[in-house]
């Protein structure tokens, strides 16, 4: 894992945005693993104006989402859909039908799980997938118990979830769906590379847990310490509670040159 400490979100967002560019230069037919939340806001910002400034070019990109409200349509407000559509991709050229977010309205969650994993499966599996953190230790809506080696599935939020979701219904938690569809940590897992990104002291102890702690279903990021090539980009708040920060810093200051591109 690498841990790459910045002096705040702005800063991270940018290094996570020319790494997600990047990619997407090296590879035009790259499979993205996208999230939501505010987390990832400013890191779509950058990747907009590199569209519309840069040429970057989408058009032959597929994205995944990780997860969706059940019972939530395409169009309501609070959907992941909609959030991805407002936040992203409405201003990028990535065609609607290689765009795949877990169906919140689906009639059979169950089958709709299961092809969700062969179409990541058809599209090559997942080159790159961006992750935000929450303040339990979640990744995608896999909450803490979730199995390590967890496929897309239903899952049911914790209430510290609701509540740190509530900002998004209007501070009103009895809006927040309980129920969600999410990739696993098995599908998480299996993406090429993976982006985690996680600002402010709200995130703080489940950064040090994910990096520092042991690997344990309690903190379902904790499973990244697994994962051959993620890259962990953090503000110094949320950096507050690991033990290792001068290591994580004078590692990144020494990065060998042909490493630093990559
Ligand atoms: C969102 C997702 C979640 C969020 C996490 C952090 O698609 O999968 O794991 O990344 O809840 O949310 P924010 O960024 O709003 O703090």
């Amino acid at each position: 894992m690498e841990v790459v400490i910045t002096k705040d979100s702005l800063s991270a967002s940018a290094k996570a945005a020319d790494l997600v560019a990047k990619a997407v230069r090296s590879k035009p037919d790259s499979v993205l693993g996208l999230a939501t939340g505010g987390t990832p806001l400013e890191l779509y910002k950058r990747l907009i104006n590199m569209h519309k400034n840069e040429g970057l070019d989408f058009s032959k990109v597929k994205t995944f989402n990780l997860d969706e409200y059940i019972g939530l349509k395409p169009e309501d407000r609070q959907s992941y859909n909609y959030f991805m559509r407002e936040n992203f991709f409405s201003h990028v050229n990535i065609p609607d039908e290689n765009i795949n977010i877990p169906d919140g309205m689906t009639a059979n969650i169950p089958s709709f799980c299961k092809e969700y994993e062969e179409k990541i499966k058809r599209a090559g599996g997942i080159d790159l997938q961006i992750l935000g953190i929450g303040s339990d230790g979640h990744i995608g809506f896999n909450e803490p118990t979730s199995s390590l080696a967890s496929r897309t599935r239903i899952k049911t939020l914790t209430q510290k979830t609701v509540c740190d979701n509530a900002r998004f219904f209007g501070g009103d938690k009895s809006l927040v769906p309980l129920h969600v569809i999410t990739m696993g940590i098995g599908t998480i897992m299996d993406a090429k590379t993976i982006v985690l990104l996680a600002f402010g002291k709200n995130k703080a102890e489940a950064v040090a847990k994910m990096i520092e702690g042991p690997i344990t279903s309690m903190v379902p990021a904790s499973a990244l310490q697994f994962h051959p090539r993620t890259k962990v980009f953090i503000d110094r708040d949320a950096s507050e509670k690991l033990v290792n920060t001068s290591y994580y810093d004078w590692v990144f200051e020494r990065k060998p040159e042909w490493q630093k591109d990559i």
